[in-house]
């Protein structure tokens, strides 16, 4: 263990002791409305390669840019669309990045070599703080080891990354719960490469056009080149395999109960686990995506503390915020998925 990681309160003190961190090159987990972030100077280039490090990141997977203030965006990219302005205008502070082509100013190793660059502007007061008394622009990934789910609590942080950076600041659960919305706006047509907070009917109703990338439902095939590095990655995972299965609540007990046995669970919706005979974790009410999305990595981890080693996952339905819950669980699963109605 390099450090003795220490966690800090969201209040005055903690904000400005994150900050001096932040400002000195050193890295700090930080908490935004989506899922805390692993963060540091994002012009610094030795402070971002010590991100990949900590994290045990792939080399090829760029970064996300924090910042706090609109004119911050201008130093940062080439050129801002019409699209980006009005997006900006509707949706920051909040859980949507825009990729843009990069300036010089960005060092490639935010961008692992493209020549483009990821912004968002989080809503989470104390992310938009340290920001601000950083000074400089944060480069943040989610703050777990790179395959974990990702944190929604100090808590899940700590479990990742203790021992590996110097400080992690408290700033309650995620609201959100599941990572920014990343829409790549450098192309004749916008078009999602995550599905997130900021949900396609939220872009179209500002771009009029949104072009929804294969990869955000489907596997990478063999030797395609991923629009976003990060989704063709085995990711979100608790040690267990995962599978997702289709089907109403009854068909779903039925057939995970006919499964019973050693380390087998289920993770099911609230509500739908009376009949079960296999120990469950739950992660929100079948019709609430909202509440899916807040819980769902929660869940994710909870699974490794019951010691599962086979989980069966309720399917959610993959509409409005549902679609970024449903995006990540595929990729739990390893793209696995059993359909009980067929
Ligand atoms: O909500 C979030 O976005 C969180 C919080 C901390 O802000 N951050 C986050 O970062 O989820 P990360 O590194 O776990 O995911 C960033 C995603 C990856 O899938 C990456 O491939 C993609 O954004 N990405 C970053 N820069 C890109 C670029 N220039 N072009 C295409 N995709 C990019
Ligand atoms: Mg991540």
């Amino acid at each position: 263990m390099k450090y003795d990681t220490v966690l800090l309160k969201g209040d005055e003190d903690g904000i400005n002791r994150a900050a001096k961190l932040l400002a000195e090159g050193e890295l700090v987990a930080i908490p935004t409305e989506t899922v805390y972030g692993l963060a540091a100077n994002a012009l610094n280039r030795e402070a971002v390669r010590r991100i990949f490090e900590s994290k045990g990141r792939p080399q090829d997977n760029p970064l996300i840019v924090h910042i706090s203030d609109i004119r911050e965006l201008k130093p940062l990219v080439e050129d801002i669309p019409e699209n980006a302005v009005k997006l900006a205008q509707k949706y920051w502070p909040g859980p949507l990045t825009m990729i843009f082509r990069r300036s010089s100013l960005v060092p490639e190793e935010v961008s692992a070599g493209l020549d483009t660059v990821a912004i968002r502007m989080p809503s989470h007061p104390v992310a938009r703080e340290i920001i601000s008394r950083a000074g400089v622009p944060l480069a943040a990934p989610s703050a777990n080891r790179s395959g974990s789910p990702s944190p929604t609590t100090a808590a899940h942080v700590m479990e990742d990354m203790m021992g590996r950076i110097p400080a992690v600041v408290d700033g309650g659960e995620s609201s959100v719960g599941v990572e920014s919305t990343v829409l790549d706006l450098t192309r004749d047509e916008p078009r999602l490469l995550r599905p997130g907070g900021i949900t396609p009917e939220q872009i179209r109703a500002v771009t009029g056009s949104l072009v929804i990338d294969k990869a955000v439902t489907g596997k990478l095939e063999e030797g395609a080149v991923a629009a976003s590095p990060g989704m063709k990655y085995k990711h979100y995972a608790p040690k267990a395999r995962v599978i997702l299965v289709k089907g109403s609540a009854d068909a779903f007990t039925s057939f995970v109960n006919s499964q019973k046995g050693e380390g087998v669970a289920a993770m099911c919706f609230d509500g739908e686990e009376k009949g079960l005979s296999v120990p469950f974790v739950t992660y929100g009410k079948r019709a609430d995506s909202a509440e899916q999305a807040h819980r769902v990595f929660d869940a994710l981890r909870r699974l490794d503390e019951i010691e599962a080693k086979l989980v069966y996952c309720a399917c959610p339905e993959p509409e409005g915020i549902g679609l970024a819950v449903y995006n990540r669980l595929l990729r739990s699963a390893g793209f696995e998925v059993i359909n009980l109605d067929e």
